[in-house]
């Protein structure tokens, strides 16, 4: 069953009309990734599921209960995280604040949990827990990011371009985190990626988003076996 349904939605900023009309949607558990070119439209659908910018039209259904028109606050605590691809730490502030913020409105018991999962799961977070977020590698922030977001303990986790700007090692190792993440908490992903092949790997299914239209969907791996969708949009 689908947890989360985007039903033709049209949003933009102020009047400007970015998404006409696209439509996706999320089984339990599962991860599914959006491509397409820059400027398609891929984090304007991110950023109208997560309630940041406005729906003009459409529907988001969550586990059948219509929250299109909620705010993030109240999409966060209906289960939704989400890492944004720019921004998603506060460099001045320690690996363990980070956590911190990410867990405030679970309370003190919950948010020292969250954080000792978040030290297992990214081990190299607990050796840096003192250390500034800005001092990290891009990896590390990207993981942080993603740990942040996970403090919450959402059933949807939404990730902007996660690879963006790493080398390709760093890069497969977020993937690996991605994972990791989805393997130990069961949690649906839903990942935005320029470099769509690694992410497309972890994936089940997979989105072509054009000029705020669908253009494409399948399974992942039916994806990565199709030499059009290869040639236009993973680089052959
Ligand atoms: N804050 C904003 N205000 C106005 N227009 C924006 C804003 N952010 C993005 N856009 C426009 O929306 C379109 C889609 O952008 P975006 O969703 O970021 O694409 P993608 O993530 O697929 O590269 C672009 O034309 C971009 O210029
Ligand atoms: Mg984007």
């Amino acid at each position: 069953m689908a947890i989360l349904e985007a039903e033709n939605i049209f949003a933009g900023y102020g009047k400007s009309e970015i998404l006409h009309g696209v439509s996706m949607h999320l089984e339990e558990g599962e991860i599914v990734t959006i491509i397409g070119p820059n400027g398609a439209g891929k984090s304007t659908l991110l950023k109208a599921i997560m309630g940041y910018i406005s729906i003009f039209n459409g529907i988001i259904l969550w586990k059948a209960e219509d929250i299109t028109y909620l705010r993030p606050d109240q999409k966060v605590r209906r289960g939704f995280g989400y890492v944004p691809q720019l921004g998603n730490v506060f460099p001045s502030l320690s690996v363990r604040e980070n956590l911190e913020m990410g867990g405030f409105t679970a309370g003190k018991e919950a948010t020292e949990r969250g954080i000792q999962k978040a030290f297992e799961l990214f081990p190299v977070l607990a050796e840096s827990a003192k250390k500034k977020a800005g001092t990290l590698s891009g990896g590390q922030r990207q993981m942080l990011g993603m740990a942040r977001a996970l403090m919450t303990e959402p059933q949807l986790l939404m990730l902007d371009e996660p690879s963006a700007g790493l080398a390709p090692k760093v890069s497969e190792q977020v993937f690996e985190s991605i994972q990791d993440i989805h393997e130990k908490t069961g949690t649906g992903i839903i990942i935005i990626e320029q470099d769509a092949y690694h992410s497309l790997r972890i994936s089940n299914r997979g989105y072509v988003l054009v000029m705020g239209q669908n253009e494409f969907e399948d399974r992942a791996d039916k994806i990565l076996a199709n030499e059009k969708i290869r040639e236009a949009y993973l680089g052959g």
